[in-house]
């Protein structure tokens, strides 16, 4: 029987490349997002392009409360669950209005906290299966520019390490993704330097082969470490000088 492969973000870039990396390698999907009516184009693309079954379902981070029912109502429990659901948000905004910092952080942790917990319950009692979120690489050091969605790609992090310790005894994998750039909706309004950002392609083929070798830490593009293990050493009083 065909695996199934759960993407929560199911219009994501990021979310959709990997989508059409598993699905050709013979995995059902199930694209969860808001709005799940208009993803019927995405869902017969992934069907005749890959011959495989796709289906939507309507999925809102946010919306914690619904997520236990979302999950009892899928009709196929997945093999591998893949969070990739975000919004930057604005910083500056955010410094003033709780509503824009609160919509950043439930999107990137609260909400993944959610729906991922209940994800690991099921897949610790089955034994089996893959987790997979998308956090970055921004949540590795606090920036005057993004430290509401650093923090909260932090949280996530840290929050996909417990996991991963707690179900270290099992045959569930758990894989954190810490993209640095990559070209996608959300991005689409920066200068972003090309050597170093990646296409979600790019990003959804390390998945896979991560998925496959049970890798713990994906960076993308893999010149990210260097660059992290770099601004995580500045010492604190030369960090404080700079425009970050
Ligand atoms: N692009 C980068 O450079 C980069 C770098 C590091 C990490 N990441 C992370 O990669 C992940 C995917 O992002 P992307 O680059 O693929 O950007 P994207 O195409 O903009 O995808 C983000 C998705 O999050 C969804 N979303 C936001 N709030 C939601 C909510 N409350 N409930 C359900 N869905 C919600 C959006 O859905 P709607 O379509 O309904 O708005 C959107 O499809 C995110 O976690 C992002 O933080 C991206």
């Amino acid at each position: 029987m065909a695996k199934t492969l759960l993407l929560l973000g199911g219009r994501s870039d990021i979310g959709l490349a990997c989508a059409h990396e598993f699905a050709a390698q013979g995995f059902d999907i199930i694209l969860a997002a808001r709005s799940a009516e208009e993803l019927q184009t995405s869902v017969k693309d992934i069907e005749i392009r890959h011959g495989v079954k796709a289906f939507a379902a309507e999925f809102d981070a946010e919306d914690t409360a619904a997520h236990c029912d979302f999950y009892t109502s899928l009709t196929a429990k997945p093999d591998v669950v893949l969070y990739s659901i975000g919004s930057l948000g604005d910083q500056k905004v955010s410094e003033n209005n709780w509503s824009e910092a609160e919509k950043v952080i439930s999107s990137n942790y609260t909400g993944a906290v959610s729906i991922v917990s209940i994800v690991a319950n099921d897949l610790e009692s089955r034994n089996e299966g893959t987790i997979i979120g998308i956090s970055s690489v921004a949540g590795e050091r606090g920036r005057q520019s993004n430290y509401i969605y650093g923090s909260a790609k932090a949280g996530f992090t840290t929050f996909l390490a417990g996991l991963r310790h707690r179900l270290a005894k099992t045959k569930v994998n758990v894989i954190t993704v810490k993209p640095g750039f990559v070209e996608t909706k959300m991005t689409a309004e920066m200068e972003l330097p090309k050597p170093l950002t990646a296409s979600p392609e790019r990003v959804a083929k390390a998945v896979y082969k991560a998925y496959l070798s049970r890798k713990h830490t994906l960076y993308s593009l893999g010149i990210w470490r260097q660059i992290m293990f770099v601004v995580r050493s500045v010492p604190e009083q030369i960090f404080l000088k700079t425009k970050l």
